[in-house]
């Protein structure tokens, strides 16, 4: 493959990146990442000299569309977002410019090159949120986002939706759950609990702690993208027998992933505060998120049956997350 992804120099973009290039070193890879806030060059160190990193922003359709031509790329992998949820209820102009616009500078690409093929990487926050007893939600289910971060990669996907239709883009959208381990911009939440309980400092935890989020090791995701990298995608028309009969068109074009690892989040800090050896009583409540969604619980089973499942067991993904935090914030770079 020839990939092109977009958003690698950030959490989950990174990771991709090592892994593929480990996985199959004769693939070309093309990281477009605008470096925000989220996006570190240095995460990518270890394959910088055998890769193209290019700084730019996904919005650019002429860089984009040059980028894909001139390296003769095949897929795009699309990471490029504004992720923080926080964020976007203080100001969301920056998320639908990336999240809403870019995914349509990504549509006009992929039309201009009908053979090229676009993965693009969604949330199961798409669906907000649902209450202890709710099933989990399979990708027919209807979208109900809570947060102006949620409501941009819903709109993000319905573009891709329509593309798919009316243009046959070749696309396929994954919606994960919470992805943790190393490379988190600060500010998220692990690595939130690990910097303040560092420096002995009062832990903030949204509302009463009681909030469930469902964790996916991030090279487990890792795992599961190259699983529908590699599989024979089913465009409109078409179907793979057994996996494909719950999608919402009829057809293999989206993938919920998940490892069932849900967790409350005062269970996730008092956990970390375990690790480190830190008192339970760092935990401080703070004034609730506006809208912040109660849990999430998704069916992954369509990816499952292509082979895929997860690795890491959440305890030792934990362990391994902290652990890298831990010497991240004792050493600053
Ligand atoms: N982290 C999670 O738990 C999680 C869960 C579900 C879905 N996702 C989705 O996975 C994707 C990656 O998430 P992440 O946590 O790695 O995000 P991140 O915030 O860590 O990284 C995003 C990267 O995209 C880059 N970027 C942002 N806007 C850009 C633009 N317009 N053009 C080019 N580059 C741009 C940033 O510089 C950064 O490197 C996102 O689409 C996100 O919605 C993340």
């Amino acid at each position: 493959m020839n990939l092109l992804v977009t958003g690698g120099a950030g959490f989950i973009g990174s990771h991709f990146v090592l892994r593929h290039k480990e996985k199959f070193p004769d693939d070309t890879i093309v990281v477009l990442d605008a470096l925000t806030y989220a996006g570190d060059k240095s995460f990518l160190e270890p394959v910088l000299p055998r890769i193209r990193f290019v700084q730019g922003n996904i919005t650019d359709i002429e860089l984009v569309s040059q980028l894909v031509l001139r390296y003769e790329l095949d897929t795009i992998v699309n990471f490029a977002a504004e992720t923080h949820v926080d964020r976007s209820i203080k100001d969301s102009v920056a998320f639908i410019h990336s999240n809403i616009v870019g995914v349509q500078a990504l549509i006009e690409v992929c039309k201009a090159s009908p053979s090229l093929r676009l993965l693009h990487i969604s949330t199961d926050e798409v669906y907000g949120d649902i209450a202890d007893d709710d099933p989990p939600r399979t990708v027919g289910s209807t979208l109900f986002p809570s947060s102006p971060y949620a409501a941009s990669k819903a709109a993000g996907e319905m573009l891709l939706m329509a593309a798919m239709r009316t243009h046959k883009i070749k696309c396929a959208v994954t919606r994960c759950t919470n992805n943790y381990g190393p490379h988190q911009a600060s500010e998220k939440f692990l690595p939130t609990v690990v910097r303040h309980a560092l420096k002995n400092e009062p832990v903030p935890l949204y509302g009463k702690g009681e909030n469930k989020r469902d964790w996916l090791y991030v090279t487990d995701h890792c795992d599961a993208l190259e699983v529908v990298l590699k599989t024979d995608w089913a465009f409109w028309d078409d179907k793979i027998p057994g996996v494909h009969e719950s999608q919402p068109t009829g057809s293999g074009h989206f993938f919920n992933i998940s490892a069932d690892a849900e967790r409350r989040n005062i269970d996730v800090a008092k956990e970390v505060l375990k690790i480190l050896g830190k008192p339970e009583s760092l935990i401080s409540f703070v004034a609730d998120r506006p809208g912040h969604d109660w849990r999430y619980a998704i069916d992954s089973s369509a990816i499952r049956k292509l082979g895929w499942k997860p690795q890491v067991s959440f305890e030792e993904g934990l362990k391994k997350t902290v652990e890298w935090y831990r010497a991240k914030f004792k050493n600053p770079a």
